[in-house]
């Protein structure tokens, strides 16, 4: 999760929440988000969050009759990490799960998931990029340097703490 989060219940409780969401029709990545949530759990000073999608029938209900709640962007805004599970279609994320975060475009633009709002260029959700133009002759932007600068301290910070 980003680091523009406005809320760290980390710094309340003394617990860092972790998200497991997941989408499942045939029950395999279920079992496999049930399994990464009791690996969690193993970790002291944290907890898993586990949540999923509804499916794309109109006929879907807005609870879930039976397992984890729906995720809602409270959620994202809420967990210090996220482990995201769907299965496979033809190679792309299942349409559930796309949907769920085709839906979190307010987060987006208030800076809670990734501070990417001030580049033209480049910097995605996932990771920093950069336009070269048709004729490779852009230069490096100051938002798309600032982005990777960024991503190497992340790298390094997160390297540190399981090195320890
Ligand atoms: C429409 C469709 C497309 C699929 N495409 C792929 C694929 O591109 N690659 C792959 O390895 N498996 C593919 N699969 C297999 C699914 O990934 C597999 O059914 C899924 O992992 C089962 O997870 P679940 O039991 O949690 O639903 C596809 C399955 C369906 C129904």
């Amino acid at each position: 999760m980003g680091a523009g989060r406005a809320i760290n219940p980390f710094y309340h409780t003394g617990v860092a929440d972790l998200l497991v969401l997941y989408y499942s029709a045939g029950g395999s990545v279920r079992r496999m988000a049930e399994l990464v949530a009791e690996g969690i759990e193993r970790a002291p000073g944290a907890a898993a969050r586990l949540r999923t999608v509804p499916g794309m029938s109109s006929h879907e209900k807005s609870v879930p009759s039976a397992g984890p709640p729906y995720c809602e962007l409270g959620d994202l805004e809420e967990c210090a990490g996220l482990a995201l599970g769907s299965p496979t279609r033809f190679g792309n994320m299942a349409a559930p799960l796309k949907a769920f975060w085709d839906g979190t475009g307010l987060l987006w633009q208030r800076g809670t998931l990734a501070e990417l709002n001030a580049t033209r260029t480049g910097g995605t959700p996932y990771g920093a990029s950069h336009f070269a133009g048709m004729g490779d002759d852009q230069p490096i932007s100051d938002a798309e340097r600032a982005l990777c600068v960024a991503q190497g301290k992340r790298l390094a910070e997160i390297a540190l703490q399981l090195a320890k």
